[in-house]
């Protein structure tokens, strides 16, 4: 033997995707469901990704099309390639599949993609436990539902996996699942796989049953108990989506409460897994941070705000209901209640946006105050601008969209409509309820309204039956 070299194959992450998920109830494949803001294949492919595998197998049948272009554009950093299995005979002829396509033996870490909260320093440390060998990863569940049942030899070890379609009811009151995630040399199981046939409820090839057979020839399986009973969680139908959804919401407010961020109320709060949040920030009941936010330290966000692909400064209050896509707030902000950003939508520091007021594609400078029902598009505003109620940049034109230029400290009066393209200077005034439709210069009043006149005993005319326009015919 001296001389020898040996070779410790490579560990290859397969993932069994094919399924067409029937008790979705879907047109989709089920493995792009979302939960938690993700694809359930893409918190599966993150965690073997995490595990450390050198690359990822994955099987597609259903929709393969879909899933492939799902995950085209850099979603994992792990080179995928995707095996097709046509027809979904079962679990065990979709790891056959990847098994044909490897060109030496390997470590497989296989997992489901419908699993998706399994976490990659669990995979991790069920490969380093498993060594060479063969391992399940169980959980002990209060509801074991549709999952298989692990039933235990005598000694403890594994005897077989029933499914719960085909379980005893003695067999169905066991609370030990299989989470779905297994360790094999691809060398060891393929004999077994080749030997399965569908004698089942399903009609399918049961990967499970390729476990139960090796145990009957003398494969030890090792049962790999997971430290978290969540990662078991399998997503069969939509309540399992739900569920899964929320316990990794769960998981995310707990990393951010351990990071100093206050959640007032975690089970009411929506907070995607790439957000992040500075401590001492404060999360109110019914708040919902999607995609890439970044909220900053000592910035409070009340409730029913839906905050998208922001950024969000120190010291910020957020008000209630305030709804921002793709918007940039800079530090000491107050922004709603009400309060609508899209879009490129920019404020400076110290700015102030009330209800009703609708920001796309501006840049504010700092301190700019806009208190209440207005429209700012397509719009520069600088410093100190004092924005009144009611104003509109009216932007378009019907065809195309023009600029708004408002200069540092302008004042606009309440109800100005600003006709882009134009500029109000510095430090001018547009007088309220004014259509502006030349620029106004700086230190300038732009005044463009009917002058007022009054009648007097007009109201005392009308009620005796008198005309109602003014004494004279002028
Ligand atoms: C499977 C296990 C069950 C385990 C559970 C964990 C089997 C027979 N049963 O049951 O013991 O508790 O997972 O969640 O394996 N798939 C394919 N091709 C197919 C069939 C399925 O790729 O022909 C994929 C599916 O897309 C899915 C995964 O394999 O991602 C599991 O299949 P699913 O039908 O959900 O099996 P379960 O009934 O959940
Ligand atoms: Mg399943």
């Amino acid at each position: 033997m001296s001389g020898t070299k040996v070779h410790k194959p490579p560990t290859i992450a397969v993932v069994l995707a094919a399924g067409r998920g029937t008790r979705m109830r879907s047109s989709r494949p089920k493995v792009l469901h979302r939960a938690a803001g993700r694809p359930l294949l893409g918190w599966v492919l993150r965690a073997a990704a995490a595990a450390g595998c050198e690359k990822v197998v994955v099987v597609v049948g259903h929709e393969s099309q879909k899933v492939r272009g799902a995950f085209s554009g850099g979603e994992t950093e792990l080179e995928i390639l995707w095996v097709e299995q046509a027809e979904q005979k079962g679990t065990g002829d979709a790891l056959a599949r990847a098994v044909a396509v490897l060109d030496s033996p390997a470590r497989l870490l296989v997992l489901s993609g419908d699993v998706p909260l399994v976490r990659g320093e669990t995979l991790g440390a069920m490969l380093a436990e498993t060594g060479e060998g063969w391992a399940l990863a169980v959980a002990d569940l209060e509801e074991p539902g549709s999952l298989g049942r692990v039933i235990a030899s005598g000694d403890g070890g594994l005897k077989r996996i029933v499914e719960a379609a085909d379980a005893e009811p003695d067999e169905l009151a066991v609370r030990a699942v299989n989470a779905g995630i297994y360790v094999v040399p691809s060398a060891g199981i393929g004999p077994y796989l080749s030997r399965l046939r569908p004698g089942n409820a399903q009609g399918e090839l049961y990967l499970t049953d390729a476990f139960g057979d090796a145990v009957e020839a003398g494969v030890g399986v090792r049962l790999f108990s997971l430290p978290d009973p969540d990662e078991a969680l399998g997503v069969n139908d939509r309540s399992d989506l739900a569920r899964a959804h929320r316990a990794l919401l769960d998981r995310k407010c707990g990393q951010l409460m351990a990071a100093g961020v206050t959640i007032l109320e975690p089970a009411r709060t929506v907070i995607e897994a790439d957000v992040e949040i500075g401590a001492d920030s404060e999360i109110h009941p019914g708040v919902t941070i999607l995609g890439s936010t970044v909220v900053g330290s000592d910035t409070t966000v009340h409730s029913g705000a839906v905050i998208q692909d922001s950024r969000i400064g120190t010291g910020v209050e957020i008000g209630p209901m305030t709804v921002l896509e793709e918007a940039t707030i800079e530090d000491d902000c107050r922004v709603g209640p009400y309060a609508r950003l899209r879009p490129g939508a920019h404020l400076g520091s110290g700015s102030r946006i009330g209800n009703f007021v609708e920001i796309k594609n501006a840049t504010l400078g700092k301190g700019v105050k806009a208190g209440h029902l207005s429209y700012l598009g397509d719009a520069q505003i600088g410093d100190r601008a004092n924005i009144g109620a009611g104003t509109v940049t009216c932007n378009y034109d019907g065809k195309e969209k023009h600029r708004t230029e408002i200069g540092e400290a302008a004042f606009i009066g309440s109800d100005t409509m600003l006709v882009a393209p134009v500029r109000v200077g510095e430090g001018a005034t547009t007088a309220a309820g004014s259509v502006i439709t030349q620029d106004v210069p700086d230190g300038g009043l732009g005044v463009s309204r009917a002058r007022q006149r009054n009648v007097e005993g007009w109201v005392e005319r009308r009620d005796r039956g008198q005309p109602k326009s003014g004494g004279s015919k002028n």
